[in-house]
Formats: structure tokens, sequence, C-alpha cells
């Protein structure tokens, strides 16, 4: 029997996507959360439910909470600075660099504790983030995130070649400290997990690939990485294995890519025979519009991904993207999307506002489980949305979403929710 102690009931004007082609509003609606989980959205209140306390959020809108698939922590501090080269020059000349500090427990906690505020501020309620090399500051930024009482699949990074001296594993010491990590979190029930992350295929030895999709496999972990980001980089994989068809297929060879639930960033050149392997995997598509306009790397082409039928999230890619808000990388999305549509004699649709929204909520939502919706049996992640400030001559419930998410900000977040519970500002 459930009591009404594990129950909550929020009122407000209520907004989702079930599923991508529309949103689903209802104009001062209930949600009743039981043991953390939506058990139903509803218009009148069932009398089952009449005498539980309601929290009532009366004009402001009940949206669910945002998913960032794809982001580096350790790169927080370079946000909006070093734009002026392309990825692989980037990541030697910034960002290979400002990593190696992250040896340094002490810089390590300073930077990840006003990341994690950031991500909070944002409405950024769940969150596939990589780490550096370095076991403590993955530890660390592990424990940040429990305690802010986010849902976070952190990586410690891998790599053992082709990066300074200072941040370069050996493929054995790589392999060992992720089966420790793996070890540590195994049989905790939290929603902070860990997650193997093969920087990418020009960073990591064959040996190493192969270590990793075994500990993949025996602690069925999931996967993150980057794939076919930038022409340079592909050419590069190409000269690396020449054996390979694509730049996929190398992680496929060694278990990374679905064999375990598996997110790959970027695919802005992905070609046929990547993109038919990553739908019949299930791998999800990480689109990083941001990063993918400020490193220079191209525009992905989300429309063919989605008729493809592969799965599509969005991602910050902090530092290569400039913004934590997944609002705004949504409205990036669109953007991007708009220029594709021009260039195809407009026979290449748009995105729609709910398709990013659902790529944003359900869609990224899918890789933590029941997350990212608020139809039934779903965790109550959400956000509370106070746009009377921007609601000033009247507008449709859609029309502010729609002008929330486009001219909106973190001051117009009222509450954040994960799992039901009301999730504070993180300390310093
Ligand atoms: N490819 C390998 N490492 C990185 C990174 O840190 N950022 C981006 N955008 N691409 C990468
Ligand atoms: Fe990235």
């Amino acid at each position: 029997m459930t009591t009404s102690n594990s129950i909550k009931i929020i009122k407000g004007n209520i907004i989702f996507t079930p599923t991508p082609e529309e949103f689903m509003i209802t104009e001062q609606g209930f949600i009743v959360i039981q043991d953390g989980c939506v058990e139903g959205v509803y218009k009148s209140l069932p009398s089952m439910y009449s005498g539980i306390e309601i929290t009532d959020y009366s004009d402001k809108l009940i949206i669910p909470g945002m998913n960032d698939l794809h982001c580096h922590a350790p790169q927080f501090r370079n946000l909006g600075m070093a734009m002026d080269k392309e990825l692989l020059p980037w990541l030697d000349n910034y960002t290979f660099p400002e990593e190696s500090r992250f040896k340094d427990e002490e810089y390590a906690h300073s930077v990840y504790s006003e990341f994690v505020r950031e991500i909070w501020k944002q409405g950024t309620t769940r969150i596939a983030v990589y780490s550096t090399v370095h076991k403590s500051a993955a530890l660390q930024l592990m424990e940040l995130f429990e305690n802010a009482g986010l849902g976070a699949y952190v990586g410690k990074v891998n790599m053992d070649r082709n990066c300074p001296d200072s941040i370069r594993e050996s493929a054995e010491g790589s392999l060992a400290d992720t089966r420790e990590l793996l070890e540590a979190m195994a049989n905790k029930d939290s929603l902070v997990k860990p997650i193997i992350t093969p920087r990418f295929v020009p960073s990591c030895s064959d040996h190493l690939l192969d270590g990793l999709g075994k500990l993949a496999t025996q602690y069925g972990t999931p996967v993150q990485s980057h794939l076919s980001e930038n022409r340079g980089e592909i050419e590069w994989v190409k000269e690396l294995h020449a054996d390979s068809s694509f730049y996929g297929e190398v992680y496929d060879r060694y278990g990374l890519f679905g064999q375990t639930p598996t997110l790959m960033a970027h695919c802005v050149y992905s070609d046929e025979q990547e993109m038919s392997l990553m739908r019949s995997r299930g791998v999800i598509a990480v689109h990083c519009p941001t990063s993918n306009m400020n490193v220079g790397s191209g525009m992905m082409p989300v429309r063919n991904f989605l008729d493809a039928g592969i799965r599509v999230a969005l991602g910050s890619d902090i530092s290569g993207g400039h913004t934590c808000s997944i609002f705004k990388t949504m409205v990036y999305a669109i953007q991007i999307s708009k220029l594709l549509w021009a260039d195809s004699g407009k026979q290449t649709a748009f995105l729609s506002n709910s398709e990013a929204f659902y790529m944003a909520t359900k869609g990224g939502g899918s890789f933590f489980g029941m997350v990212g919706s608020f139809e039934k049996g779903y965790d109550f992640d959400a956000l509370i949305i106070d746009d009377s400030e921007l609601n000033r001559f009247g507008y449709t419930l859609e029309q502010r979403l729609e002008r929330f998410i486009y001219v909106g900000d973190d001051r117009h977040i009222l509450h954040r929710y994960v799992q039901g519970k009301l999730i504070e500002e993180p300390a310093i």
C-alpha cells in the first residue's frame, strides 16, 4: 500500500513531449508524483488524491529537466575563449594543457565545484560528462554531482597516445585505474555512475580500446566517445587504421559501439555505413551545435539521422561549446538545421521546436532510464519556469515556452527537481 507520505502533487502549466511531433500541454494541470516518479498528469485532480497538500506554482511553466549528453568538465575554465583554431590544434594548444592541471586535486576541486553549480544553474538535471585522465579528479567530480543531487554519468578519460606526456597514460595504467573506478561505484545505489570514456580513436591504442571494450562488457558499463567530428580527424583515423572502412568501425571492433549503451558525440561527417551501424546498435548520436560552430567542424545533418531512425540527443560540449545551457543549445540546433534547409533548396526539413525539445528531454533522457517526460512511470525531473517577465503581452503556453527557450535564461528557472526532490543550489 502506498501512503500519502510518498505522494506529492504539483500544480501549474505542464508541458512536455511524449513524441517529437508535438508538445503535450495541460493548462493549470496537476502532476501526481509517487516515490519520485510521475503517477499521472491530470486536468482535474482525481478524488482519491483529495486531502493531499498541493504545491501550487500558479501560472508558472512546469517542464522536464534538461539532459546534457556530452560535456567536458575540466574545460570549464576555457569557456568562451580559445576559439581561433580547429579541433586538432585546439586540443594541442588549449585543451590538453588545461586538462593536465587536473592532476592537482585542489585545482580540480575548485574548477569542478564551479562547474557543477553552473550545470545546476542552467537547469540541467542529468549529464554525461568527461573528466580528465586523472582518477582522483574523476572521483571528485562524482562526489560533487552526488552531493548536488544531480544525475550524472562521469567518465575518467582514457588516452595512451598522441597527447602530451603530462596526460599520457600507459594502457595498463589506464585500464587499472578505470577498473578501480568501476569497482568503487559497482554496488552503489546512486544517480551518479561511471561511464567508459576512450577520448577518441587517435588518443587510444588498439590495446587500450580492446581492454576498455572488455571492461564495458564485464561491468555492463555504458560508453561515450567522439565520432566523425572534423575532416582532419577523420583522415587521421584512416591513416591510423587503414584496415577500417569507417571511423565507428574501430570502436565497434573492440565492443565500444552499442554493445553496451553508447553515446557518440558530433557525427558531423558520418557516412551511410556508419549511420547504419549506429541505427542497428542503438548508438545515440549527440549533436553539439555550439561546438561544431566554434571549432569550425561543420554542420551535423541532424534530419538525416532522424530519418534513418538513429536516436539523437543534445550536448553542450564545453568548451568547444560556449554555453552550458541546453535551452540555448536547442536554439543553435534549430538554427543550423535551417541553414541546411536553405542549402538543400528547402528539401531537408529544419527542426521544429518540439523536435529540439524532445532531443533535450525524452530523447537524451532515455540514456538515464525513464527520464525526460511526464508520462506515467517517468522520474519526476522538472524545472519550474517563472517567465512572467517575458509574458507581459500575453502569449499562449506554447509561445511562452518558445520565448523562454530563445530569450530566457537561468534567472527564469525558479526550481529544479530530480526524481521528485527539490534540488538546492550546490555549495561551493
Ligand atoms: N575530440 C577529442 N577530444 C575532444 C574534445 O575535448 N572536444 C571536442 N569537441 N572534440 C574532441
Ligand atoms: Fe567533446
